[in-house]
């Protein structure tokens, strides 16, 4: 696979499935935006709906979309996805069924990562993974989700090196320790943002892959944007990594390579969402100590990416903080 995924040929792509309309989540900045402005360039795209939380930042990321693409297919779906209430009122709002969604909402949580929402989860981990979990059932339950779903992944469990994140591990990978990391109480008082974001993102992959069992007729797919330059991502990152990313790092991993821009980080989604090939209930990102480059699957080098129980207990601990139907 090359940096982008697959090269496909024209006549390869005529045979991939034809998204019409995508929900893409967080769709007023960084990856989330790029991959609409991608998407909208696609002949068969019909409606890119920009899921976002702040109406006046969506409406002005639709009015610079419309005009970088000439096309006027985006339309504003207001979602915030740590707000369940939200989340509900999105799938209802929502006018017709969509071929595509794109989990991209997230980052570091905020502001106040540890603090609780309603539901007993981290404001982190609602933001990366309870709202699109909750997401996903509704537009299944309401026969609004067609194809595939890709999900926003990050390789920070298995550790980068290069920005010196370490690689976590995990004493039992049972439900309960996985709902010790949506209440934030897993970490007690060696807490960080990085190492909450970490392990949720970490138990979203393994929930993605339990989807994909128990939904063979969606694909569904976690992709990681890679090491990208050019989002706000790093605003909410704390301490040496902040400095090292945003500041010092992130223009020296651009010069050596190691980071790549948004639109090749924006094109892995795309890519896994128009490309057959990249396979439901897997984790794609970085090869092993890469930031960038080619995609291979994460449980190559995390094998418990691949642990069917442990991906069903990570469905069944995301599944005690929802409210139920
Ligand atoms: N950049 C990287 O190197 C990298 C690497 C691996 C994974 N990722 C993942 O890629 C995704 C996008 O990151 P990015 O780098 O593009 O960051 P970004 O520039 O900070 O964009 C994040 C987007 O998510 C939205 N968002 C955050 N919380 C939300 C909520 N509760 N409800 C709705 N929207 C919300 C933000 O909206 P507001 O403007 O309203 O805040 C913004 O549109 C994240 O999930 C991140 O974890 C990034």
């Amino acid at each position: 696979m090359s940096a982008n995924g697959w090269q496909l040929r024209n006549d390869e792509r005529s045979h991939m499935p034809q998204m019409k309309s995508v929900l893409v989540t967080g769709a007023n900045a960084g990856l989330g935006k790029e991959s609409a402005r991608q998407l909208a360039l696609l002949e068969s795209t019909e409606r890119v709906y920009l899921g976002c939380r702040n109406i006046e930042k969506a409406e002005a990321a639709k009015a610079e979309l419309e005009e970088l693409t000439g096309r006027s297919v985006f339309e504003i779906l207001q979602i915030d996805v740590m707000d369940m209430d939200s989340v509900r009122a999105a799938v209802r709002a929502l006018p017709s069924p969509i071929d595509g969604l794109v989990m991209n909402a997230g980052g570091m949580g905020g502001p106040t990562p540890r603090t609780r929402t309603r539901e007993g989860s981290t404001q982190l981990f609602a933001a990366n993974v309870l709202g699109h979990a909750l997401l996903v059932d509704e537009l299944i339950a309401a026969g609004k989700l067609e194809k595939v779903a890709v999900y926003s992944g990050s390789e920070a469990m298995r550790g980068v090196r290069q920005v010196r994140i370490k690689r976590l591990t995990f004493e039992t990978s049972s439900s309960d320790e996985f709902a010790s990391i949506i209440d934030g109480s897993w970490l007690g008082g060696a807490y960080t943002a990085m190492a909450a974001y970490a392990a949720s993102k970490y138990v979203a992959a393994l929930w993605i892959a339990s989807m994909a069992r128990r939904h063979p007729s969606i694909r569904f797919v976690t992709m990681s944007p890679g090491g990208t330059s050019g989002t706000a991502a790093a605003d909410g990152m704390q301490g040496f990594q902040r400095i090292l990313v945003k500041y010092i790092g992130k223009p020296l991993m651009v010069a050596l390579r190691m980071m790549h821009n948004v639109e090749t980080g924006a094109a892995r989604y795309v890519n896994a969402l128009t490309d057959e090939r990249y396979e439901s209930g897997v984790f794609y990102g970085n090869a092993a100590d890469a930031m960038i480059g080619d995609v291979v699957d994460q449980a190559t080098i995390y094998a418990d990416l691949a642990n069917e129980d442990f991906q069903d207990n990570a469905y069944e601990a995301i599944h005690r903080f929802l409210p139920s139907r």
